[in-house]
């Protein structure tokens, strides 16, 4: 064989093999769950996972304490997760989103008005589906610092409210610009958000005081 038929040969050899690989190879989700025993790791890379949206001062009750200082959070998820909602509407199994929260900075550089993004993490949760191993297929788990994190139990608020007004399966998307349209157009809109949608654009019926 000449030198020139060994070295295509040899490509060839290389290209079949690889293809061979990546075809018997189960597909992992590159950016999925990892556990440490019944502790989830912190998804160390989420960085670099999809931006979803940034909150700013958020508050769940109207009368909620007032802070001394102003809050980011910001919410990404893995991006396999990301693409699959694009084409259906909803989140597959092994999603993972995080919320990481950021302290409000108002001072600093050119900056006279507004507020930017510290650089310290002050909170850190994640929220992941994971339907064989979580009775309630999703389960939440905060991270103070450590690598690994335990999970919130189920009888906690986090999950109430989490599936009384998400959006779409236990998640906020109606927070989430870039998908809720997605989740209008794809019919998967949760049926109590959209009750309380309903009850918040129908006129109330007005009550007349007499004078
Ligand atoms: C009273 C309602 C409420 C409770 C209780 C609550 N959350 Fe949330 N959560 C929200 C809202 C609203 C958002 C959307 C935040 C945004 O848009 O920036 C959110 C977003 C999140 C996200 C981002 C991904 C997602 O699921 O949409 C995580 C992670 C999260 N919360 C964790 C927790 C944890 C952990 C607890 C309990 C310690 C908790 N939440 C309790 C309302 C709630």
């Amino acid at each position: 064989m000449t030198n020139k038929a060994t070295s295509a040969l040899l490509a060839l050899l290389v290209v079949c093999s690889s293809a061979a690989l990546l075809m018997s190879a189960p597909k992992p989700l590159a950016s999925g769950p990892e556990y440490a025993g019944d502790e989830l790791k912190l998804p160390e890379n989420y960085r670099q996972w999809v931006y979803l949206t940034t909150g700013f001062d958020m508050s769940y009750s109207a009368d909620a304490m007032q802070m001394d200082h102003h809050m980011f959070d910001n919410v990404f998820v893995n991006p396999e997760s990301y693409k699959a909602f694009l084409e259906t509407g909803t989140w597959p199994d092994k999603t993972t989103l995080v919320l990481e929260v950021r302290k409000a900075e108002g001072k600093g550089s050119i900056n006279q008005r507004g507020n930017f993004q510290g650089t310290d993490v002050i909170g850190l949760e994640v929220h992941v589906k994971d339907e064989v191993r979580f009775p309630g297929k999703w389960a939440f788990f905060p991270f103070d610092g450590a690598k690994t994190a335990k999970m919130i139990p189920t009888n906690m608020e986090c999950y109430t409210c989490h599936a009384e007004h998400g959006a779409v399966d236990n998640t906020f998307v109606q927070f989430y610009p870039t998908l809720l349209p997605i989740a209008k157009s794809k019919g998967t809109l949760s049926a109590g958000y959209k009750k309380e949608t309903a009850a918040a654009q129908s006129p109330k019926p007005r009550t007349r005081t007499t004078p």
